[in-house]
């Protein structure tokens, strides 16, 4: 399966963009897991959307020409980074790529939490109106990685084996939340 993958954090050593970057090796036989560029795209602006600059006109192509689409998000300040918030305005707007679209959440922190506020709030953007995304169920999906830095090693492996065992898990239930 392609799946697109936006990830919430600019950081280069972001946890969020290891756990993406681990995925993409990790099921790399299976699906095609591509991480979009979201820190290039301009702050939304109305005025634009019905033709927005070249880099927002192929990102929202690469999302819709994905099977699903994976978010893996930290938390700021109890909610979701401006520039996935950005990005996802885009999308929501004019050819509403993600409406029905399959979708699955996940997130990495170095606290407690392991970004559950951040998720809710990610959620409740994703069922918006002009979002609409056929997001996976909670129950049981829910990836939240605490304590990043006791899981993912200094050259940003996930070494955390039961962390892996869930993925693992989680991918096939996505897989067949696409093809439903
Ligand atoms: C602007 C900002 C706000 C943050 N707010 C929260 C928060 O609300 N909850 C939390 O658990 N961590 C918060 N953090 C800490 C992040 O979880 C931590 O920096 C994490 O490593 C960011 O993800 P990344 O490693 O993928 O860049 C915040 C960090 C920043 C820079």
């Amino acid at each position: 399966m392609k799946i697109a993958v936006l990830v919430g954090s600019l950081r280069s050593d972001s946890y969020n963009k290891f756990l993406a970057e681990n995925m993409q090796k990790r099921y790399q036989s299976e699906h095609e897991l591509e991480i979009l560029e979201i820190g290039d795209l301009p702050f939304y602006n109305q005025d634009d959307e019905l033709d927005p600059p070249e880099v927002v006109k192929n990102f929202k192509r690469q999302v819709a020409d994905a099977d699903g689409v994976m978010i893996i998000t930290p938390e700021y300040n109890w909610s979701v980074p401006g520039v996935l918030k950005n990005a996802l305005d885009w999308l929501s707007r004019v050819d509403k790529v993600l409406i029905d679209k399959p979708v699955m959440t996940a997130g990495a922190s170095p606290t407690a939490l392991g970004t559950v506020r951040a998720q809710l709030h990610l959620r409740q953007i994703l069922s918006a109106p002009g979002v609409s995304a056929r997001v996976l169920p909670p129950g049981g999906n829910e990836v939240l990685i605490n304590f990043a830095s006791e899981k993912f090693d200094q050259s940003g492996r996930l070494i955390d084996e039961s962390t892996l065992e869930f993925l693992d898990r989680i991918m096939e239930k996505f897989a067949a939340w696409i093809k439903k």
